[in-house]
């Protein structure tokens, strides 16, 4: 007799420390059934498990209680046949659990992967050790070192499941006709032998160096999931399975407590709350069937690629036709670079290219469900553009603006939609970068608030909400940033030594170079109409406008590039002009300053930023702050984001 044990533990069927000793009770007793010869495991909610209860790491791990391990291990002991039967996803420790059974049947939609080194983590449920003996080792080796997930199509191909077949909704039937269900032959992926190549260091190097940079400051490698999982790796092929898996077993109870990992679960979590809106009432999202986008110049153009990448239909309405051109450039330049690259076919790139229409006329967006204006950043051009959108645009259509830092309501008030109003703030490039802040505005409905978070998702978009405040969470923050990058400067330090220090610190980039990259004068504009702005009140910023340093599109900021170069070089002559404007201040200088201080008081000045914001009432959660800097701006994520890593700064303070 078949008997089927069915994972059922809403929403993901995450494999508790309470839930793994139920399954293991039910796993006891269909061993301690003479009648049972095998047993089929699945799952309900349209999953088959996201793995290890990731919460569970968070209390004290502690693997002499039940976990998913047990299980495993009772599977292993049994002679009895297992089969897993998955539909949906099977990830980290319910893959393993998997691997585990003598057969892996799986249907054509299901998922696999084992994703935990996305949290600092290696597989620790035998997962380093049955992979590579089951798939191709460098396959299994890329698959975890990456986190990837596959689909049912590429696992069948590589081996890791034995068919591709449907099953029955029936939980009791479930795999009924899955091959050699019942019968006696056992499949013991760990008597399996490993066929590693002796290169196995030299082909992990590139993934170990790209992981290395997401999950762990370089000084800290001892934390680095990425080597412990090449050691487990290693072990399969060196050790025995039993002294292989007690490898696993140490090295993933160490990367457990480690401070990366518990930053990457922070951000797990934190980015799961982000759509959860306090005092929200529930809203039915509406459905963008076509979107239109107002300005066709830098962030215009990443945001119609985005809607086509999306499958989403555009229509861009741009008056200066040397800007549509160059638009047209820039769209068929970006998708001819994906096709290169293998990630396109050259008929879906086509079929993107033309889903994006342009046009110098408002009327083309009338029946569009959503119009995002990314005109220049000025009130009265964009007042302008909304009142004339509200009057083309089909009613019930909602208007959107990209803007930095101006005020949403203020362009609402020309609408008759203000409910059908918000901001949708893409950070350039657009079709890149993963944040998109949401900008509530006061009469900002339900409904198109869940339409944005929809949208957002459908974009593949990490969407973060913010109040209607100057520069929203990311900007104003940056500002703030960047006024103490600059303090540092006026007292001594060169740029380019805040800027290593500030890499040093796991930054993507320094302040400095995030200046020359985005432009002097969109930072001098700002400072314009927000003379309260400490940045605002730093001479250097008026001085570098005045000469027409305006950074890497004039070839000279606060670096110098040489011609059709983005390597920033560094400048004497900026470090003069920092001495100068100190010495007429009356700042003192003390360039001696570790690169330790440096980056504390710059990070310092952003967690003070970000406090206020909290206070303010502009973010709902520390974890939405962290968020928005880990997408929006390279903050490193092994560290959290700026809110969870003063936490843990004070926590060992
Ligand atoms: N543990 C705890 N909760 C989990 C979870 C997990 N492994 N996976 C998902 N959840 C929760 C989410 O927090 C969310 O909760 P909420 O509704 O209260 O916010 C809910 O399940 C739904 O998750 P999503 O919103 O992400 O739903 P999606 O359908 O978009 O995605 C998913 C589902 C693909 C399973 C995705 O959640 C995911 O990738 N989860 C993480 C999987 C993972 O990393 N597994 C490895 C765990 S570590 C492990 O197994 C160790 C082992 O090797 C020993
Ligand atoms: P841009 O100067 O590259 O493009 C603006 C485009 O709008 C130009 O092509 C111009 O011809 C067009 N335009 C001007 N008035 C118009 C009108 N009345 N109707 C139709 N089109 C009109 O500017 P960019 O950088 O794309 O910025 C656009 C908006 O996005 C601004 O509000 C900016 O603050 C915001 N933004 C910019 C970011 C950036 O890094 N560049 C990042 C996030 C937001």
């Amino acid at each position: 007799m078949n008997k089927v044990i069915t994972l059922d533990n809403p929403p993901v069927n995450a494999l508790s420390f309470a839930y793994s000793e139920k399954i293991l009770k039910e796993i006891e007793a269909a061993e301690n059934d003479a009648s049972v010869t095998s047993v089929t495991i699945t799952g309900a909610n349209g999953y088959f498990s996201a793995g290890v209860d990731v919460n569970d790491f968070a209390k004290e791990w502690d693997p002499s209680g039940t976990t998913v391990r047990d299980i495993i291990e009772a599977i292993e002991r049994s002679g009895k046949v297992y089969i897993a039967a998955i539909d949906g996803v099977a990830l980290g420790g319910a893959l393993e659990l998997a691997l585990a059974c003598d057969r892996r049947v799986a249907t054509a939609r299901s998922k696999l992967g084992l994703p935990e080194i996305k949290l600092g983590l290696i597989p620790g449920a035998g997962g380093t050790q049955r992979l590579p003996r089951l798939i191709d080792a460098q396959a299994a080796l890329q698959m975890m070192l990456k986190g990837e997930t596959v689909s049912a199509e590429r696992a069948l191909e590589l081996g890791l499941i034995d068919v591709i077949m449907s099953l029955s909704n029936d939980p009791e039937h479930r795999a009924e006709g899955a091959p050699d269900e019942g019968t006696h032959t056992k499949r013991r992926v760990s008597e399996l032998k490993v066929k590693l190549p002796p290169s196995t260091q030299a082909f992990a190097l590139p993934y170990v160096i790209a992981q290395a940079h997401k999950t762990v400051p370089p000084e800290e490698s001892g934390g680095l999931a990425a080597h412990k999982l090449i050691d487990a790796v290693q072990a399969a092929f060196e050790l025995p399975f039993s002294r292989g898996l007690a490898r696993e077993y140490r090295l993933f109870d160490e990367l457990v407590g480690s401070a990366p990992s518990l930053a990457l679960r922070h951000l797990f979590f934190a980015e799961r709350e982000l759509s959860k809106i306090p005092s929200l009432p529930p809203a039915a999202p509406l459905e963008i069937k076509s979107a239109g986008v107002v300005g066709g110049g830098t962030m215009g153009t990443g945001i119609a690629i985005t809607f086509a990448n999306a499958g989403i239909p555009v229509t861009v309405v741009e008056p200066s036709a040397e800007q549509v051109a160059k638009a047209r450039q820039t769209i068929f330049g970006m998708f001819m670079h994906q096709v290169k690259r293998g990630r396109l076919t050259q008929e879906e790139a086509w079929k993107r290219g033309q889903s994006i229409e342009f046009s110098d006329d408002y009327a083309a967006l009338g029946e569009c469900d959503l119009v995002i204006e990314a005109v220049f950043e000025n009130m009265s051009v964009k007042k302008e553009v909304f009142a004339k959108l509200d009057a083309v645009v089909k009613p019930g259509a909602i208007l959107a603006s990209n803007t930095s830092t101006l005020d949403i309501d203020e362009m609402a008030s020309v609408t008759k939609r203000p409910e059908q109003f918000l901001g949708l703030h893409f950070f350039a490039p657009a079709n890149i970068m993963k944040l998109l802040e949401i900008v509530r505005g006061k009469s900002t409905s339900a409904q198109t608030l869940a339409t944005a978070f929809k949208l957002a998702k459908q974009l593949r978009k990490v969407a973060v909400l913010s109040a209607n405040a100057f520069g929203f969470i990311g900007n104003r923050m940056f500002f703030e940033y960047t006024r103490e990058a600059v303090a540092l400067a006026e007292e001594g330090v060169p740029p380019a030594r805040v800027d290593a220090a500030m890499k040093k610190f796991g930054m993507a980039m320094g302040p400095f170079a995030t200046f020359d990259l985005s432009g002097i004068d969109v930072f001098w504009h700002v400072a314009q109409g927000r003379p309260d702005l400490a940045l605002a009140r730093t001479p250097i910023l008026d001085r570098l406008y005045e000469q027409k340093r305006l950074g890497q599109k004039t070839g000279k900021g606060f670096y110098t590039y040489a011609e059709g170069s983005r390597e920033a070089i560094r400048d004497e002559e900026i470090e003069q002009l920092f001495a100068q404007l100190a010495k007429k201040a009356g700042v003192t200088q003390n360039p001696d300053v570790s690169d330790a201080e440096i980056a504390q008081r710059i990070v310092g000045a952003l967690i003070k930023s970000g406090e206020e914001i909290l206070r303010d009432g502009v973010a709902l959660r520390p974890g939405d702050i962290d968020i928005v800097w880990i997408y929006g701006y390279g903050f490193p994520p092994y560290r959290g984001g700026p809110m969870f890593h003063s936490q843990q700064e004070l926590a060992h303070a």
